[in-house]
């Protein structure tokens, strides 16, 4: 196809909901995309685009607006408020952006954009184009939120086990905390579950997820709708290498400190050490955070753990200094550099996604400590079904003791049960290479909407 005068296969949108957990997802996959010769604009909204320390590298950026060009979503006055002003003036300014593309080289074909925002699905079909979902969370996650779309899961959950075809049974614990802690942020519930709501009109579905790693919950919903699994989203140089220009890891909202984590490391044996980090969101409470504290101290190994600044005054009183010894806090790291490090022998996570799925396809064996969203499914599957970690488990108040936290990492470091779950992160970590590498099934599933795209 030859738009403008200049080669040009077929142009994708890339639209993601504007926090860090979603956008490095879409931005790895948008270079993947670019990579197999398909023209990419990442669409970021005004705010993110100022507040980002780094930028996209390879891939275009143009700006649209959530409504909230000053402050971003922390200044809306509710979740409800943020959704609604953003599909408003998203849908506008996405359309203009489009418009104005007409007129370029290379006119738009697609939006892949956020399962998060479904009034974009909406925009592609009013303007005739192909719109594919993307699902920056798990695929049995998301598969629970479309059976209480569809309501074959009732809210309140009960008490007893919960059956879903293409899952394991799980315990309402399990379950997202949406679900699980009912009434607990009624907006992002109907977001999350919103993600369905006109997914008749979708032409692709694309997890963040490969088929090894879901392989039944993913031919489950194969069955129901245009589920590809394209991931992990892992850049190429920590997976398969081939795709050279994508030296940077992505957008970041905190600027790493990179050289004092690398020296730090390079100074410890071998799998000697615990790294720390739940992700860009949650927030402890200032007693988990003393519980964690003692427990890395107990646990006498060497620990690197990343504290955001908003969380430091949580940790006990002159803790960094007692422990300097043995510990290095930071307030943000290049994570995945620290688990391809050959030091790292065990982290300790929220279990967010793409923690998750940056651990497993790094290898390194996890304690997971969820806090909420999907990550107590997630960890779940760490546990239970990918035997890659333990779940620490908590008491009735939700708390994790520094004994349990002692005694986890032992269980993952050290002993029978280490060496099991160690063999399953080398298993794990090569399945994923897999997937993503030439001719492996997340390749093939991109190869497939590529060639959709620019012949249809
Ligand atoms: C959110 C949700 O909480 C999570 O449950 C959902 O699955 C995705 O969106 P977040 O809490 O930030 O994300 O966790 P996670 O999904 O793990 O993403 C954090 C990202 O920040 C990872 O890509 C990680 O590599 C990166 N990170 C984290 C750093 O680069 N440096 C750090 O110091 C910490």
């Amino acid at each position: 196809m030859e738009k403008g005068g200049e080669e040009c296969l077929a142009h994708c949108i890339i639209l993601p909901f504007p926090i860090q957990g979603h956008i490095n997802p879409m931005l790895q996959f948008a270079k993947r995309l670019r990579h197999k010769g398909i023209k990419v604009t990442l669409a970021a909204t005004k705010h993110l685009f100022k507040t980002m320390q780094e930028y996209s590298g390879s891939v275009a950026v143009e700006t649209i607006s959530d409504g909230y060009d000053e402050g971003g979503m922390a200044s809306a006055e509710s979740g409800e408020e943020y959704l609604a002003r953003f599909r408003q003036v998203g849908t506008q300014t996405l359309e203009e952006v489009i418009e104005r593309l007409k007129n370029s080289c290379c006119a738009v074909d697609c939006i892949v954009y956020d399962a998060f925002l479904p009034w974009s699905l909406d925009l592609a079909k009013k303007l005739g184009l192909v719109g594919a979902a993307f699902f920056t969370q798990s695929c049995a996650v998301d598969h629970i939120y479309h059976h209480v779309y569809k309501g074959d899961v009732k809210l309140p959950l009960s008490d007893s086990e919960i059956l879903i075809p293409g899952l394991p049974p799980l315990k309402p614990s399990d379950m997202p905390s949406f679900l699980y802690v009912h009434g607990s942020y009624p907006p992002l519930l109907k977001m999350v579950v919103n993600q369905f709501q006109n997914i008749e009109k979708v032409d692709w579905l694309l997890f963040n997820t490969f088929h090894k790693l879901e392989e039944e919950v993913i031919d489950w919903m194969a069955k129901l709708l245009p589920v590809k699994a394209i991931g992990p989203t892992i850049p190429s140089m920590y997976l398969d290498k081939r795709i050279e220009d994508d030296i940077e890891y992505g957008l970041s909202v905190y600027k790493p400190i990179t050289s004092e984590c690398m020296e730090w490391l390079d100074k410890q044996e071998s799998d000697s050490v615990i790294y720390v980090s739940f992700g860009s969101l949650a927030q402890l409470g200032k007693a988990q955070m003393e519980e964690l504290a003692w427990g890395l101290k107990l646990s006498n190994k060497y620990f690197l753990w990343v504290v955001r600044t908003s969380e430091e005054s949580k940790l006990p009183k002159d803790f960094a200094k007692e422990t300097s010894e043995k510990g290095l806090i930071v307030s943000w790291c290049p994570q995945l550099d620290i688990l391809a490090h050959k030091s790292v022998g065990c982290f300790i996570t929220h279990c967010g996604w793409n923690s998750t799925l940056e651990a497993l396809s790094l290898g390194v064996p996890m304690v997971a400590m969820p806090q909420w969203t999907d990550q107590s499914t997630n960890a779940k599957y760490v546990m239970d079904v990918w035997k890659m970690g333990i779940r620490a488990p908590s008491d009735e108040n939700g708390m994790v003791s520094r004994e349990t936290i002692f005694n986890c990492v032992g269980q993952v470091m050290e002993g029978e049960t280490g060496e099991e779950i160690k063999k399953n992160a080398i298993k794990w970590k090569e399945l994923a290479r897999e997937a993503v590498d030439k001719g492996g099934s997340s390749d093939r599933n991109i190869d497939e909407f590529v060639s959709k795209l620019v012949h249809s």
